[in-house]
């Protein structure tokens, strides 16, 4: 029992968390339930839709009653929130502030979503002390015992920041336009996936298409030259239709789900989520503390 106690130590000080101890020495024992399904979301071009697409996916997943946290990784330029319609006053960084937990910094969404600001926070965890790395992905890591999915937002283009969080997901899910440009943008982000040998599955969204053979169209591109250039395969996760209703839901700062739940777009995003939940299969999900090793080990 000791060896084992010291062991389960010895393992959290490589990935420099301290263990939880309570006040009689003991190792506190977390609640067995499955890790969260980390999904990043991106896209190579901007404006594609990423956010709009992430935020309505939480709350579709929310629906269906799943426990979702959006963390918004579009770091100095997120827009999470606004889309949200909530404001943000914490970022990660707070976490280093001794009386705040992740449970005081998550922001409560529509429909009991919760969200995370990156802020401009994890660009400072590449210059951060083992010390504080670890306090951070140790409140990090009570995001397990909470969320059933995580959807990380992420920035447009290819910066090193938008490829850790991509390498460092359980899945990760490419949105492209019918606009060359998107779907060269698109092909480029599977590209350097391939070169940093990620291993992840790959599902694209095609957004703002105008009916299913030009989604289709954009599909049969994408799956063939990744095949045949990259030995890359990609499933094809749904399309989402364009929809005047999404601009308008912007505009309220209500979300598309809520402010046109009977729309088109909105009917596309609910097969999508049905699609993540009942689809046809299941990736095993790693959780917060193996992206965020991840992540860190890219950063540092
Ligand atoms: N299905 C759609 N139909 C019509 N307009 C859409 C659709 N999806 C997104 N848009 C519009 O596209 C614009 C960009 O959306 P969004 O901000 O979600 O893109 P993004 O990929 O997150 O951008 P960035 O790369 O800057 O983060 C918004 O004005 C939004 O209203
Ligand atoms: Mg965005």
């Amino acid at each position: 029992m000791k060896d084992q106690a010291e062991k389960l130590r010895q393992m959290a000080q490589k990935l420099f968390i301290p263990t939880p101890l309570s006040s009689n020495g003991r190792i506190i024992k977390t609640s067995v339930r499955s890790k969260p399904h980390v999904i990043t979301v991106t896209s190579g071009k901007g404006g594609v839709g990423k956010t709009n697409f992430t935020v309505n996916l939480a709350l579709a997943l929310a629906e269906c009653g799943k426990k979702v946290l959006v963390i918004d990784a579009d770091l100095g330029m997120g827009n999470v929130d606004i889309v949200l319609g909530c404001s943000a006053p914490y970022n990660m960084m707070h976490l280093l502030e001794d009386n705040l937990e992740i449970t005081d910094i998550m922001i409560n969404g529509p429909r009991g979503i919760k969200f995370l600001s990156g802020g401009s926070g994890i660009h400072e965890l590449a210059n951060l002390s083992q010390e504080n790395l670890g306090k951070i992905i140790k409140k990090m890591l009570l995001v397990d015992d909470w969320a059933d999915v995580i959807l990380v937002d992420t920035g447009a283009g290819i910066s090193h920041n938008v490829i850790n969080f991509v390498m460092a997901a359980d899945e990760v899910i490419i949105i492209t336009t019918p606009e060359p440009t998107a779907i060269t943008d698109a092909y480029a982000i599977m590209k350097t996936f391939v070169r940093c040998h990620g291993t992840a599955p790959l599902k694209l969204v095609v957004n703002r298409v105008v009916d299913d053979d030009e989604g289709q169209g954009v599909v049969q591109k994408l799956v063939y030259v990744a095949l045949h250039f990259l030995h890359l395969s990609i499933d094809k996760l749904g399309f989402v239709y364009e929809d005047r209703c999404v601009m308008q839901a912007v505009k309220k700062q209500v979300p598309l789900l809520i402010s046109f739940p009977h729309s088109i777009s909105s009917h596309c995003m609910n097969q999508i989520a049905h699609k993540i939940i009942y689809g046809e299969k299941i990736t095993p999900s790693k959780g917060i503390k193996e992206f965020f090793s991840k992540l860190l080990n890219k950063v540092m």
